[in-house]
């Protein structure tokens, strides 16, 4: 088993990855007793995917602790990222008469994590949770760091917090449950971590991982990640360097009505897109976006964008992350180092 440490003073935590950890969820909740009190209440956050593959194993593993607990299985899917499905926590929450010294376990992959995460952080004004991510989008990115959210119908992720997790439990034999598809997703954000922090990790993904290699992507991820979160947990600025290609991708699911694309698969195209802006401001490195291609392409992404610039562009303008009518464009100088571009839309105009 693996540990990172994110230092964030009193709300520091640990990440533990490895192959197994789920059967040992039990002993490390019970672990966490004191900053939370097992009396006070225990709510496991789940979808019914998650549940019907590994409810038993985590049950097992709360009985043999001694720990009694409610599950809240919700459907799969974003729509429960939402006003209603934070509201019918809250309803679930009460009828179980979950305390302020209670306890918030996210068990599935992103939207639970999101979406229970900030349940955690405003119920009673903030109960102390834990993630459990099950997919490699949450293990490597969305489970890690705080950031807690859920959509309106006017975006997504626009209400939210930053609420830090007691601990993060990373069981990668879960990844072997997910469909290809889903598996790719999170490797976007993986090919993400080297394109921006690392050139030889960047490199090292010029093959297909095995399931032996992935509690070290895991652990890798993890902890280029906490780096960032320690030095900029409120996303004020190097932590923007963790949106590399979402501009492009967040306006990519937007024209694709959040069905064509998922959020990986259009994290990938951006990556492309910035990479390929950036060589033509001449901000880029020649052969970078070449590079990032190649690397996609073996991990099996489309990389053509089907939308024309005059669709993405008023997309990008509208990015959550601008500032007055500047757009903030992450790019690369070259594969493992990245930096924030202002810009505005008549330049990007220009170039596209
Ligand atoms: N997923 C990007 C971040 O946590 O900042």
């Amino acid at each position: 088993m693996i540990k990172q440490h994110v230092g964030l003073g009193e709300k520091s935590y640990d990440i533990l990855i490895g192959s197994g950890i789920l059967q040992e969820t039990g002993a490390r909740i019970a672990a966490l007793c004191g900053r939370f009190k097992p009396e006070d209440g225990i709510a496991v956050v789940t979808d019914s995917l998650v549940w019907g593959l590994h409810g038993a194993a985590f049950s097992a593993s709360m009985a043999a602790a001694g720990l009694g607990f409610s599950p809240v299985v919700l459907e799969p899917g974003e729509q429960n990222k939402s006003l209603d499905g934070l509201g019918r926590l809250y309803s679930d929450f009460a009828a179980m008469r979950l305390k302020r010294g209670g306890l918030v376990v996210a068990f599935g992959g992103g939207v639970v994590g999101d979406l229970g995460g900030f349940a955690a952080a405003t119920w009673m004004r903030g109960v102390c949770y834990i993630q459990v991510p099950t997919t490699l989008l949450a293990q490597v990115d969305s489970g890690v760091g705080g950031k807690t959210a859920i959509d309106l119908k006017e975006g997504k992720n626009l209400a939210g917090a930053f609420y830090q997790p007691a601990c993060v439990l990373a069981d990668t034999n879960l990844l072997a449950t997910l469909s290809g598809r889903d598996f790719r997703c999170g490797m976007a954000e993986v090919v993400k971590y080297g394109a921006i922090c690392s050139k030889t990790f960047f490199e090292s993904l010029r093959e297909r991982p095995g399931a032996a290699e992935l509690p070290g992507i895991v652990d890798m991820c993890c902890g280029i990640k906490s780096g960032i979160v320690e030095r900029d947990e409120l996303d004020k600025g190097e932590r923007r360097l963790l949106n590399f290609g979402h501009t492009f991708g967040h306006a990519l699911e937007t024209l694709g009505g959040f069905r064509r694309f998922n959020h990986g698969e259009a994290v990938a195209i951006g990556m492309l897109l910035a990479a390929e802006t950036g060589e033509k401001m001449g901000l880029t490195e020649p052969g970078s976006a070449a590079a990032i291609r190649a690397v996609l392409e073996i991990h099996g992404f489309e990389t053509v964008c089907p939308y024309p610039p005059e669709e993405m562009l008023p997309q990008m303008e509208m990015d959550k992350k601008n500032e007055g009518d500047q757009v903030q464009l992450v790019l690369i100088k070259a594969p493992g180092e990245a930096f924030v571009h202002s810009t505005d839309a008549a330049e990007l105009r220009s170039l596209c």
